[in-house]
C-alpha cells in the first residue's frame, strides 16, 4: 500500500506548543505528516518565512516522519502536487468550527480526493494560539511553556534587535 501522507497547513507565525501536539499526533497516524508553510506576502508576520521554516526544521529534526515545507496558491493543488490525501487541521473549541468546516468543504468541492482530518490538542493547549503569543510576548509577559524554545529564543533576539 502507498504511504500515507498528510498536510498539515498553517502561517505558523509563531509555531506554539499546540502546533506541535497536533503535528506530534499526526505523524503517529500517518506515514509522513508535511507542515506546510503559507508564503503569505499580504500579511505582516513577525516572523519571516525563512525562521518559521528554520524554527520547524529544528524543532521536527529528531522526527524523520515530520517535514517541512512552504506552499503558496491554493492548498488542495499542494495538496496534489505532493500526492496527500489528507488535510489535517487542529479544533481546539467550538468557536473554531465554523471557519474550519467552511475550508474543509470549500477544499473537498475544490478536490474530494483530499480529505480533511480534524484533530484536538491536548486540553493544555485549547486556549493557545499566535495570535495571543504573540500579543502576550509582545505586552512583556511570560510565554514559557506555551511555545517551543526555539521560537522563545528567536523572539528573545527580536526584542533585542539581534
Ligand atoms: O494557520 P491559519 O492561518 O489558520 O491557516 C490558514 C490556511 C493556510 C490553512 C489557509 O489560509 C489556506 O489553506 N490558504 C491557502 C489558500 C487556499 O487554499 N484557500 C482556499 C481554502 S478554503
Amino acid at each position: 500500500m502507498a504511504d500515507r501522507l498528510a498536510v498539515y497547513p498553517g502561517t505558523f507565525d509563531p509555531l506554539t506548543n499546540g502546533h506541535v501536539d497536533i503535528i506530534l499526533r499526526g505523524a503517529r497516524l500517518f506515514d509522513r505528516i508535511v507542515v506546510a508553510m503559507l508564503v503569505n506576502p499580504e500579511k505582516s508576520p513577525l516572523l519571516s518565512l525563512d525562521e518559521r521554516v528554520a524554527i520547524a526544521r529544528e524543532v521536527f529534526a529528531d522526527h524523520p516522519n515530520v517535514d517541512v515545507d512552504t506552499f503558496d496558491g491554493l492548498l488542495v493543488d499542494y495538496a496534489r502536487r505532493k500526492g496527500a490525501s489528507v488535510i489535517v487541521r487542529g479544533l481546539r473549541a467550538v468557536s473554531d468550527f465554523e471557519y474550519e468546516l467552511q475550508m474543509a468543504l470549500m477544499n473537498r468541492r475544490l478536490n474530494p480526493e483530499v480529505e480533511t482530518v480534524f484533530m484536538m490538542p491536548g486540553e493544555a493547549y485549547t486556549y493557545l494560539s499566535s495570535r495571543l503569543v504573540k500579543e502576550v510576548f509582545a505586552l512583556g509577559g511570560d510565554i514559557t511553556g506555551l511555545v517551543p524554545e526555539a521560537v522563545h529564543v528567536r523572539l528573545q533576539r527580536k526584542r533585542a534587535g539581534a
